[in-house]
């Protein structure tokens, strides 16, 4: 009896102190921000940004995402093939008689690609083309920093944490035996390195990147709540956003959780 007590209390307690240094190690890695660095900046589209709506990383409609009118389109060398997507950045003006005084920066997501003009030479006109690196801001985002009319302006830019009202939003594509995850409004770090999904009758199946910001599991899905794991790229900090979709999920809808980086 004394040894069924002695075990039956002292397990809380060892549970209590378990969580407690498994939170400590695994906590709150937070996203601090990097150095500056040189690049250029050019802007596309008008003051609606509507011209920015469904880029190489697939958020859709921005607007709608949660991403507004401050996004931009990087170059290749800053693009990543993809894995950059959601990133965030502080852009300021320099050296430039069109920079506005005082230097203020925009602060903008990734949410594009731009490609490189092979057709055009590094130094007139193909500022996205490797190794350049470079920024095609949404035009509000342009002009916060500089005058529209400048067309390109040297810039100071540095990797900062993204701040994002809420949790991560999945947005699905496939069908029951292929599920492609666009993940958004991520905060933090913005990135993803690896996603893992566990449909209410399995185990966690490992995604693979697909492009941009999608992730995409061959696995039967159909008919199961969904929960998602996902490993931040920059932080390497791990979170579980759990039950995100009901069982009667389905493509094209957009699910939000609770859960998000720090
Ligand atoms: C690349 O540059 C050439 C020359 O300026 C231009 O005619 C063409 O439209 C550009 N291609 C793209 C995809 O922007």
């Amino acid at each position: 009896m004394a040894s069924f007590l002695q075990t039956w209390s002292i397990k809380p307690l060892i549970m209590a102190f378990l969580v407690m240094n498994l939170s400590k190690s695994i906590a709150v890695q937070i996203y601090r921000p990097g150095p500056w660095s040189l690049a250029h900046a050019t802007f596309y589209g008008d003051e609606s940004a509507s011209a920015t709506m469904g880029g190489a990383c697939g958020y859709g409609n921005l607007f709608n995402n949660g991403y507004g009118v401050d996004t931009a389109a990087l170059s290749s060398t800053l693009f990543k093939n993809g894995y950059a997507c959601g990133t965030c950045y502080q852009i300021k003006c320099v050296y430039s008689p069109w920079c506005y005084k005082g230097s203020p920066y925009a602060t903008i997501t990734a949410t594009n690609i731009c490609p490189p003009n092979w057709s055009q030479d590094s130094n007139n006109g193909g500022w996205c083309n490797p190794p350049r690196t470079h920024f095609d801001m949404a035009k509000p985002a342009f002009m916060k920093i500089a005058q529209w009319k400048a067309g390109i302006v040297p810039v100071m830019y540095r990797r900062v944490p993204c701040v994002k009202r809420g949790g991560l939003r999945f947005t699905f594509q496939g069908n029951g035996y292929w599920l492609l995850v666009y993940v958004m409004n991520v905060a933090g770090g913005g990135d993803v390195a690896n996603m893992w999904v566990k449909g209410s009758r399995t185990g966690w199946i490992s995604m693979s990147h697909n492009w941009g910001a999608s992730y995409q599991a061959f696995a039967t899905l159909g008919g199961q709540a969904l929960s998602f794991k996902l490993t931040s790229y920059t932080s390497r900090e791990t979170i579980i956003a759990w039950n995100v979709a009901p069982a009667n999920w389905n493509v094209g809808m957009t699910y939000k959780s609770w859960s998000n980086f720090h």
